[in-house]
């Protein structure tokens, strides 16, 4: 079986680069490092759509065509169908007597997914299902998976992220916000009296990917091999951070485009990356190179989401990492920062306010659970 590179937590620690910038010529190394030739790829029959070139594009044959990836043991669910243009996030929590109805849901939702998708040829209804550290044993007699743990708080010198409760997650995309409705009616429903929804979130895509700062969102996401070997192990299954932020729109908008994109990294309108970027900019502070010169990604499918009404505009953060010790250095980097004080400028306009970590299993895992704990 070929080798996948996959970042342990002891070589994601980031080399200083000055002013916490990677620059262009550096970083093509590093890019071009971190995708050897033994990794895995997918068979052309396995691409998502023919039209796309890449791995990481949504098409509308997304749900199915996301099958074995070559070099890898284990089929991965739809980690890698791509931003779409609705999503549903669902946190739920499994009450005591909950535990068969959530096994249930585990091994069933695969087929849920296809009765409700099946009739919207072109719909892209896909669902990704994530499972928390501490229901862990209370599902499967099996030990946990390595790196599974609670999400770990990150208090920085002025911004702060919880960690909130949550035992499964469920992620929904499609091309029509009434698949993602229907999908979690029917989890929900199944899922019983004694799972709790404590955090539902309606993404939709904005104009030209924006995220509701302004800004595109989604660029440098790794894409074909870089991605798989990014988000999926060996077995094809991997961990998901999850965040919601609310933004303070008024702050944000009250500075000048220039002071925008220095926060961002990027710039607005045409979405170009910064040379001479700030070191408390986004992309900066996210750009995480190891001791070896290695720049290591995740995959993220971020969605805006809102509430006019209420005044709430936010993003729904969701990355997606082989190993969680990647995202879990950009949010060190975000909140604390390297060096400490050096926090991510955007999050002066931009509150973390839910927080969780998953495992997300093969598709396999879910097709033939562990027993459960005796
Ligand atoms: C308020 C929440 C957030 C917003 C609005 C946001 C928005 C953005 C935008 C606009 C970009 C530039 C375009 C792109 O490459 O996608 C970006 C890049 C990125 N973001 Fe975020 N993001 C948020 C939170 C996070 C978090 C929590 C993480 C990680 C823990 C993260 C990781 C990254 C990474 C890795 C990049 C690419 C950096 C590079 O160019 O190499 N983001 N984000």
């Amino acid at each position: 079986m070929p080798s996948i590179c996959v970042p342990t937590a002891a070589s994601v620690p980031v080399v200083s680069q000055p002013h916490g910038r990677c620059p262009r010529s550096f970083r093509a190394l590093t890019l071009a490092a971190r995708a050897p030739r033994d990794r895995p790829c997918y068979s052309a029959e396995n691409r998502v759509g023919s039209s796309c070139p890449g791995l990481y594009l949504r098409s509308p044959l997304a749900a199915e065509a996301l099958g074995k990836i070559s070099g890898m043991t284990g089929t991965p669910q739809a980690v890698l169908s791509g931003l779409s243009s609705a999503a549903r996030f669902l946190t739920v929590t499994v009450g005591s007597g909950g535990e068969k109805a959530a096994r249930d849901v585990l091994a069933g939702v695969g087929d849920l997914c296809k009765a409700v998708g099946f009739r919207v040829p072109g719909g892209g209804l896909t669902c990704v299902v994530g499972i928390g550290a501490e229901v862990w044993p209370r599902l499967f007699a099996t030990k946990p998976p390595a790196h599974l743990h609670p999400f770990r708080e990150v208090h920085g010198g002025v911004h702060h992220a919880p960690a909130t409760p949550g035992d499964l997650l469920f992620h929904l995309r499609a091309e029509r916000a009434d698949l993602c409705f229907q999908l979690a009616t029917q989890v929900v429903k199944r899922l019983g009296p004694h799972c709790r929804v404590v955090d539902e979130v309606d993404g939709f895509r904005s104009f030209e990917q924006r995220d509701l700062l302004g800004f595109v969102d989604g660029t440098a996401n790794p894409t074909g091999q870089a991605a798989v070997s990014s988000a999926l192990d060996a077995d094809g299954a991997g961990y998901v951070i999850v965040q919601k932020y609310l933004h303070d729109l008024d702050g944000w908008n009250a500075l000048s485009v220039e002071a925008q994109e220095a926060a961002m990294g990027r710039t607005k309108l045409d979405d170009i990356e910064l040379d001479d970027k700030k070191p408390d900019s986004h992309v900066a502070v996210n750009t995480v190179v190891d001791s070896h010169g290695v720049e290591h990604d995740i995959v993220r499918d971020n969605m805006p989401f809102g509430a006019v009404g209420r005044g709430e505009f936010g993003t729904y953060y969701i990355g997606y990492a082989a190993d969680p010790a990647v995202p879990e250095r950009m949010l060190h980097r975000m909140f604390v920062g390297e060096p400490p004080g050096n926090h991510d400028r955007i999050l002066d306009f931009s509150t973390a306010v839910t927080g969780g970590l998953f495992y997300v299993p093969s598709a396999d895992f879910l097709g033939a659970l562990p027993d459960p704990p005796h």
